[in-house]
């Protein structure tokens, strides 16, 4: 596949450079419930193309995930910042028309477009929510609680953690897939994707956020009482095709709070951008996406 630049970048977040400033050390910013939140990557529909992206690259990791803990016919299921709706969908088509899944999100955006998606797609057992996990409680009415690349943006992933186990029924099933930054390779050294990574790296822990918080996944359900608690670890990486689109794709919708936290000048993101891109487009270099560690384990009865 040829890799271009993403046609889903745009000028809108420019910043002149005299606006650069040093933020406390975690900014919260308003989103479309209205309430602050500290998430780094941009939202809305820009927003959601990276997570089509990202969401056909873990496609083939996730669904093994899924094979493996017995997500069966007929279940009732949670997907805890589901973005787009991309796993929310591939749980429906898992649970069918006997079972459920419901989306919770804090960009109404994103699930305004994953409504759409359902009706268009039929499907009638899915519903989308505007919750916020960090301040949301519930009956426990479900069979699996699942969240992709929610904790490392929380403050308080443990606490979260804590939330989702109250919504489930006993026995329930809790899964979660977390990234680690620090896992990331790439082949030649290529000084653009490590400052790449060192922009994310930063950005996501001055929001209160852990871009290194994969391995901490097991130990958060130990310490939560879950039992029969199992990890896994994946990692994609190629020298062609869509993984290599994920790197530059998130630096270009970062670029906001990146620039809001004053830790680059637009000059020097503008360039970053081209040279991942650049990085990306040849077939002689090797791009991985942030290690991946799955966790999940489940409730007593
Ligand atoms: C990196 S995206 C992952 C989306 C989806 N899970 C996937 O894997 O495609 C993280 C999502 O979490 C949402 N989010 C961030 N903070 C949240 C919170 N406190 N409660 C619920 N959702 C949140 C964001 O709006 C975003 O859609």
């Amino acid at each position: 596949m040829r890799v271009t630049r993403h046609p889903f970048r745009s000028d809108d977040t420019r910043i002149a450079s005299s606006e650069h400033s040093r933020a406390p050390a975690v900014v919260k910013r308003k989103s479309q419930d209205g309430k602050t939140h500290n998430y780094i990557i941009r939202g809305g529909i820009e927003g959601r193309e990276r997570l089509r992206v990202l969401a056909r690259v873990m496609r083939p990791t996730t669904l093994n995930l899924f094979d493996r803990v017995g997500i069966k016919p007929g279940m009732a299921c949670l997907d805890v910042g589901c973005g787009g709706g991309d796993v929310t969908f591939e749980l429906a088509d898992l649970v069918g028309p006997k079972g459920r899944v419901v989306g919770w999100d804090i960009d109404e955006a994103k699930l305004e477009l994953a409504r759409r998606e359902a009706k268009e797609r039929n499907h009638d057992n899915v519903v989308f929510r505007l919750l916020d996990i960090s301040e949301s409680d519930g009956e426990p009415e479900f069979d699996v609680v699942y969240a992709r690349f929610l904790l490392t943006h929380l403050v308080d992933p443990v606490g979260a953690v804590a939330r989702m186990l109250r919504l489930m029924q006993p026995n329930g099933l809790v899964i979660l897939e977390d990234i680690d930054f620090s896992g990331y390779f790439c082949h030649p050294y290529s000084a653009a994707f490590w400052r790449y990574i060192e922009l994310y790296t930063q950005t996501a822990q001055r929001r209160g956020g852990d871009p290194n918080i994969g391995p901490r996944l097991p130990g958060m359900l130990l310490d939560a009482g879950v039992e029969r608690v199992q990890m896994n670890v994946v990692q994609a990486a190629a020298f062609d095709g869509e993984v290599k689109l994920i790197n530059p794709l998130t630096m270009e919708n970062i670029v906001d709070s990146v620039l809001a936290e004053g830790l680059a000048s637009r000059a020097e993101l503008d360039t970053l951008i081209d040279e991942l891109y650049e990085f990306s487009r040849n077939p002689r270099t090797i791009a991985s996406i942030p290690r991946i560690v799955q966790a999940w384990g489940h409730l007593g009865n």
